[in-house]
């Protein structure tokens, strides 16, 4: 098939297997990704963590492969910490240190918690004392995400730990012990949870913390995820609101359905950077559910543009709004487009307001259609290109991905698209929608149905 489908502003490894962003970081004015990858194939694999740069969110430059597998076994996901006192002592020469916290997952499939330190932020040092933690009920406790713990003055993570995340303390970074849990799936999506996040957020109430979960949605016996509300996707990120009390998350919210990061397809695992004053995300663009067998030659795995986050209150009560980071200095060449508009580019934004239809169209009869209508928000992506690669992927319910709106008062759309990936920010950024697309050709031109108005810009 020959096709690549890299996107132009996305990120992907310069080869092979990427997927969940781990360990990001503002430092000294560069964002740092580090990222699950497996850089011998383009498949899932033995999991190192891949590493690479960048200062405007969509240029990147590669680094050398930051952590290798070693006798614990793989390095799945984790996080970072920038130790600015050097609780740790891993500093050097007045250097604060980087300390990743990781899960090491051995063959046999066990999963511990490990660290390791680094003062060029560049070559990691692995603590002799691995692993920090170790927990002998639970197959699945991986992903831990460290921030720090205003109520106890050191710094805690967040693991996910089978269907709950627990919350473990330290002074040191080093010597580790468990504070408390919180159960996922009472208001929300219940299964096992994968990287989770926890964060404070102003709101105009004061400030509240989120938890963000990835779950892993249990299916029924026909291998059907058992998902409520119309939920049907295997793997989802959902969000609580609530209170952090200094030893676990609280939910004081308790909506009566989950709470959705994303209502596309492909952006799992999304957490967010740490010492950066703004909330700002990056998640995996891809689902599991297909993500081993999409139509890709000398990579496969990408993330999402990165997101700041921002918690606002609507008529349903408090909720995050994302937005897309890295592009507005894009906008200022925006243009008023017509009805139907010849693309030359396939890296571009569109601004939309009003309700109606944009189509993006190919030469071969392939289309994404995104609708905003009265009550809900439609990303059909059912004729966008290559999809019998996986019957997931083919799907109807994969396919055609709907949203009920939020706020049917802002009628204003966000989109982006990239070569083979689409985000959508509907009813101004309450409703994300991401999905993967693998069109025969490229899209060569818009077409705006109903009573839209839409404007055009061009990314790099
Ligand atoms: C989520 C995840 C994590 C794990 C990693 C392995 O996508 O399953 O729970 O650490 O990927 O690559």
């Amino acid at each position: 098939m020959g096709k690549d489908f890299r996107p132009k502003v996305h990120f992907t490894a310069p080869k092979n297997w990427i997927n969940d962003p781990n360990g990001m970081v503002y430092l000294n004015g560069e964002y740092h990704l580090f990222y699950q990858h497996y850089p011998d194939a383009a498949n899932w694999g033995p999991m190192h963590w891949g590493h690479a740069v960048t200062r405007d969110l969509i240029h990147w430059e590669h680094k050398p492969i930051a952590l290798y597998p070693d006798e614990l076994g793989y390095i799945f996901s984790g996080s970072t910490v920038y130790d600015k006192e050097n609780i740790s002592g891993f500093g050097k020469e007045g250097k604060p240190p980087l300390v990743a916290v990781y899960t090491n997952h051995s063959l046999e499939g066990e999963e511990v918690q490990s660290i390791a330190y680094s003062t060029d932020y560049e070559h990691f040092e692995k603590y002799y004392g691995n692993p920090v933690v170790v927990n002998d009920e639970k197959n699945d406790f991986r992903d831990p995400k460290v921030f720090y713990n205003p109520i106890m003055k050191g710094y805690s993570f967040v693991v996910a730990g089978g269907e709950e995340v627990d919350f473990y303390f330290s002074r040191n970074l080093k010597d580790w012990r468990k504070t408390g849990s919180f159960k996922a799936g009472v208001n929300g999506f219940g299964g096992i949870c994968e990287c989770p996040d926890c964060f404070p957020i102003e709101t105009e109430a004061g400030t509240k913390w989120v938890l963000i979960v990835s779950i892993i949605v249990p299916k029924d016996k026909k291998g059907k995820p058992l998902a409520e509300g119309g939920h049907f996707m295997s793997h989802v990120t959902q969000y609580y609101i609530g209170d952090f009390d200094g030893s676990t998350f609280v939910d004081t919210e308790k909506f009566k359905e989950p709470l959705m990061l994303d209502f596309g397809t492909d952006n799992y695992a999304p957490v967010t950077f740490q010492n950066l004053e703004e909330k700002v995300t990056m998640g995996w663009a891809d689902n599991w559910a297909y993500a081993n067998e999409t139509p890709s030659t000398e990579f496969r795995g990408k993330m999402t543009l990165a997101r700041k986050v921002e918690m606002v209150k609507t008529t349903e009560g408090l909720r995050l709004r994302s937005i897309p980071q890295g592009i507005d200095r894009y906008k200022t060449s925006r243009r008023e487009i017509g009805k139907d508009f010849r693309l030359g580019t396939d890296c571009f934004g569109l601004l939309l307001e009003g309700k109606g239809k944009a189509r993006l169209c190919n030469e071969s009869g392939e289309e994404i259609i995104v609708e905003i209508a009265d009550n809900e928000i439609i990303l059909d992506r059912s004729n966008a290109g290559l999809k019998e690669f996986n019957s997931v992927f083919a799907s109807e319910e994969y396919s055609i991905l709907r949203a009920r709106r939020l706020d049917c008062t802002n009628n204003k759309t966000e989109i982006i698209f990239d070569t083979a990936f689409i985000e959508v920010f509907a009813d101004g950024g309450l409703i994300p929608m991401s999905a993967s697309v693998y069109p025969n050709n490229p899209y060569e031109k818009i077409v705006i149905d109903g009573d839209l108005r839409a404007e055009f810009y061009e990314i790099c």
